[in-house]
Order: structure tokens, then C-alpha cells, then sequence
């Protein structure tokens, strides 16, 4: 098989985006199309402003700079892109099915049929499509049905399943050293053909060809272990708290066993993100529909302490504040599920801040990526105006510093773990904050000694 020269991705997100400018940087002799049905997000991918990309990822925007124009092209024109292609990503979104069969488990695969037929319908010659998109397994199989009807062109197919690992925040260095790259398929020259791309830049031996379903599988299974690791430690935490133990101190513990590893250990707020509770909710369907019910309730119970941590937190500061919230202002310092993104998808932020707006309280929200339009959008609805501030039960503003988010405040919330958060100055924050006044460290970041130090009292995660 010739090697491959154009590639066209279609979907132009956090996964597609960072995965292309990667390649087209390591691959100069590859042309590389990024396409997306959304002209807006087409146009902040090819905008000036390098500030402005649609992701946020630390080194991303040096990577297109570097590429954009020379081999790395974004555009709308999704049939031309497809039809130039020798090998064709699926990037595209698949979230949680919200409705029908399914629904709250499976993945919604109506953006994936959709391009996969268009892909059918303007390829030319051999092309080899390649499954990016977290999928349930056996969608490959899907795929390859709709492209295996006759096509007018004569065009002919290979599918590969090529799940992503990235993890973002750090989606450019994962993408440039990463643990391994999985490639998953039955045709030896397509697997050859997409193993000699990553071969440009990637060690041999870190290269895994399985077969398909094995591919698509490991992605869930990888996102499962590491979510249940998650949950574990949050589980552990609650227990700390009620004993007098310490988390970070058992996670050490723990982590130094070799078997066990020191990663992943962090308690929190709870997971968030895109991948983890869709991958394990995908993971429950597809045991329930295998007949495998013990299994299915295994992996949701994951999902379900991730909800009661989440929960828990809210209560927390519910009852400390004397039982009530109502009329009093909150800071949230972070709404990221992770810090160094702008990505809020599942975020603990949105659960916890729903549940305190619930209780009548006033959220001035501080994240330094985040954008008020996507809070909104999160919370369900809009932020008050500045002359409502105060007043207004049930609400929220966004405020652009830690320090104007605390002032009047009665309780102050870390829910990401923003580098910046673990250098604030406690003595100012607390001089501006309504006595008695709270820390509540869900990400173990703040310098609690200087709160304390400063007249805060303080709740963190894990600590007896
Ligand atoms: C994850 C996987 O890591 C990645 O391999 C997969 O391809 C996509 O899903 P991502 O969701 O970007 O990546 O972020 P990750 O760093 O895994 O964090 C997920 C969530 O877990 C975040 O909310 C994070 O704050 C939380 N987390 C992570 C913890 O609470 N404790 C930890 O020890 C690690
Ligand atoms: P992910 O995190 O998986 O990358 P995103 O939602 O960030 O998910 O990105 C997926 C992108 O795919 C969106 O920008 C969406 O507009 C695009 N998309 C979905 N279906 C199609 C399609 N048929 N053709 C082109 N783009 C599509």
C-alpha cells in the first residue's frame, strides 16, 4: 500500500484538533484537513488571534502556528476534504443518549453514522477511515456496513479503530510521548499504512496492533480502571475524614506499592470530563446487554459514588454554614474538571454549584479559562447583573479575581486545581470575606496553614 499522503479529519474538537496539529507537525509530507461542519469553529481554528483557538491546551498554539498553512488546513468544505483523502479520522462528538433506548447509558452515534455516510458518499479511490471518537465497541462494525454498500464512485474501504488516550491539559505532550498507541483492525496493509504515520515519531515497540474489538474495548476498559481508581480514593477520603486518617498520606502509603503506583491518587471533588463517565456508562450497557448484570452493577456503582462525593460536598458546606446558604454569597475559585483546560463537560463544579444555587445561595464564580456563556449555558441560567449581585437567592456571577470573588463571601469553594490557587495571599482574601468565614479545599491545592493563620476555618478533602 502507498504511503499515505492526504488525511482528512472530520470534527474539528478538543480530539480531533490537538490529534491533527500533532501529526501535521511530525508528518511534514502529510497534508492534513481538518474539517467541521461548525463554521465558527472553522473560523477560530484558522483566526489570528493564537489566543483564541476553540481548545485551550498548553503548547497547542505553537504546534499550529508552526503548521497552519504549510501542511495543516481547517476548513467547512467537508465533501472536498474527504474526497482528496487517502485516510479519513472520525473525530466527531458522541455524547450520552439523552432520549430512547438507551438513554443516560449508550452513546449517542448519530454524528458518527452521519459522517461515516458522508464518507461513503465522497471518497474516492481506496480510503481508510479510522475511528477516533470514544465509541462502543462494535461500531467499527457499523461503520463498516454503511461503507460497504455499493458506492457510485467505486471507492473501497479499510476501518481501523484508533481509540484516543489524551488527557487534556496535557493533550500535546501525551499526543508527542505517549504510553502507547493502540490501532485496532483486520486488514494488515491499513494497520501498516496508520502504524507507519505514528512510526514517524513514536518507538516501535509502543505501537500495539490488535483486532478491532480488543481496540475499542481497551479504551473503555483503560478509562474505567482509571475512573475506579478515582472513585476508590474519594471512597477512602470520606473515610478519613470521619477517622482522623489523612488521604494524602494513605494514597502515599498505598502508591509506594509497586503493584499499585503512585498515580491517580488524588481525591477530589470527583471526576469530570468527557470521556470517563460516558466510557464506564458505555461500558454498563454493553454488559447489560450481554447478559452480564453483576458486571453492569460493578462498574455503575463507580459512577454512582462519583455522584454522592459530589453530593456530599454540597452538604458539607451546607451544614457548616450553620444549616443554611440562602441569601449568602459563595466563591467558587475554578469550574474546569481539570485545571490548565476550558473544558466544564461533567465537571463537579456544575453539580455542586447547582445543588448550593438550589439552596438559595449567591455563586461568585472565579475560573481563569472558563467563559461566563458556558457557566450559563452549565448552571441553566444566566448570571445576575452587578446591581442584582448581592441580592438575588438562587443565582451567579462570574468575577475575573479570587479576590473580588471573596469579597462579602462567606465561605470560599477550590473546586479545580488551578496552579495559581496554591500561591493566593489568605490574609487579603479573609479581610475581605463575612466572619465567620470557611476555606473548603475539595483539591488540596491552597495553603491551608496561611488560611488558618489568616482567621479562615478550614474544611479539606480527606482530613480528619
Ligand atoms: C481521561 C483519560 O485520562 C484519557 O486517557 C482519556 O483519553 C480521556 O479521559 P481527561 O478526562 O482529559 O482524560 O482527564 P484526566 O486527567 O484523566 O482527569 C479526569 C478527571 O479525574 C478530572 O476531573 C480530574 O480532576 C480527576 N482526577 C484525576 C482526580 O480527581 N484525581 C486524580 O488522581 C486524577
Ligand atoms: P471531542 O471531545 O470528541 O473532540 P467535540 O464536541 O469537541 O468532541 O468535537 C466534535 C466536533 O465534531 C464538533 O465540532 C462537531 O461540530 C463536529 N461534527 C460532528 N458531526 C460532524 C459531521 N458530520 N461533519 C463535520 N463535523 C462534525
Amino acid at each position: 500500500m502507498p504511503a499515505v499522503r492526504k488525511i482528512c479529519c472530520i470534527g474539528a474538537g478538543y480530539v480531533g484538533g490537538p490529534t491533527m496539529a500533532v501529526i501535521a507537525d511530525r508528518c511534514p509530507q502529510i497534508e492534513v484537513t481538518v474539517v467541521d461542519l461548525n463554521a465558527a469553529r472553522i473560523a477560530a481554528w484558522n483566526g489570528d488571534d493564537l489566543d483564541g483557538l476553540p481548545v485551550y491546551e498548553p503548547g497547542l498554539a505553537v504546534v499550529v502556528d508552526r503548521c497552519r498553512g504549510r501542511n495543516l488546513f481547517f476548513s467547512t468544505d467537508v465533501e472536498s476534504a474527504i474526497a482528496a483523502a487517502d485516510m479519513v479520522f472520525l473525530s466527531v462528538n458522541t455524547p450520552t443518549k439523552t432520549s430512547g433506548h438507551g438513554a443516560g447509558k449508550a452513546s449517542d452515534l448519530r454524528w458518527i453514522e452521519a459522517s461515516a455516510r458522508q464518507v461513503a458518499s465522497c471518497a474516492k479511490g481506496h480510503t481508510i477511515v479510522v475511528e477516533k471518537s470514544t465509541l462502543p465497541v462494535r461500531t467499527a462494525e457499523a461503520v463498516a456496513a454503511i461503507l460497504s454498500q455499493p458506492q457510485v464512485s467505486g471507492a473501497t474501504f479499510s476501518v481501523l479503530s484508533n481509540p484516543e488516550f489524551l488527557a487534556e491539559g496535557t493533550a500535546i505532550s501525551d499526543l508527542e510521548g505517549p504510553d502507547r498507541v493502540l490501532i485496532g483492525g483486520e486488514d494488515a496493509d491499513a494497520i501498516e499504512a496508520l502504524a507507519a504515520i505514528y512510526a514517524q515519531w513514536i518507538p516501535a515497540e509502543r505501537i500495539l496492533r490488535t483486532n478491532t474489538w480488543s481496540s475499542e474495548l481497551s479504551k473503555l476498559a483503560a478509562n474505567a480502571f482509571l475512573a475506579q481508581r478515582i472513585s476508590s480514593i474519594n471512597s477512602i477520603a470520606a473515610l478519613c475524614e470521619a477517622t482522623g486518617a489523612n488521604v494524602a498520606e494513605v494514597a502515599r502509603a498505598i502508591g509506594l506499592d509497586s503493584r499499585i503506583g503512585p498515580r491517580f491518587l488524588q481525591a477530589g471533588p470527583g471526576y469530570g470530563g468527557s470521556c470517563f463517565q460516558k466510557d464506564i456508562l458505555n461500558l454498563v450497557y454493553l454488559c447489560e446487554h450481554y447478559g452480564l448484570k453483576e458486571v453492569a452493577a460493578y462498574w455503575q456503582q463507580v459512577v454512582e459514588l462519583n455522584f454522592w462525593q459530589q453530593d456530599r460536598i454540597a452538604r458539607l458546606v451546607v451544614q457548616k454554614l450553620f444549616g443554611t446558604v440562602t441569601g449568602k454569597r459563595l466563591a467558587l475559585f475554578g469550574f474546569a474538571f481539570k485545571a490548565d483546560t476550558n473544558d466544564t463537560r461533567e465537571s463537579p463544579a456544575i453539580r455542586i454549584g447547582k445543588r448550593l444555587i438550589e439552596e438559595g445561595a449567591h455563586l461568585a464564580i472565579h475560573d481563569p479559562k472558563v467563559s461566563d456563556d458556558q457557566i450559563s449555558r452549565d448552571l441553566g441560567q444566566a448570571p445576575v447583573s452587578k446591581a442584582d449581585g448581592f441580592g438575588a437567592l438562587g443565582s451567579w456571577e462570574s468575577v475575573a479575581s479570587p479576590l473580588e470573588a471573596a469579597t462579602g463571601a462567606d465561605a470560599v469553594i477550590i473546586l479545580t486545581e488551578w496552579s495559581s490557587f496554591q500561591s493566593l495571599d489568605w490574609l487579603a482574601i479573609a479581610s475581605v470575606m463575612r466572619r465567620p468565614a470557611w476555606l473548603f479545599d475539595a483539591r488540596t491545592v491552597a495553603q491551608v496553614d496561611q488560611a488558618r493563620a489568616a482567621g479562615l476555618n478550614v474544611w479539606r478533602i480527606g482530613e480528619g
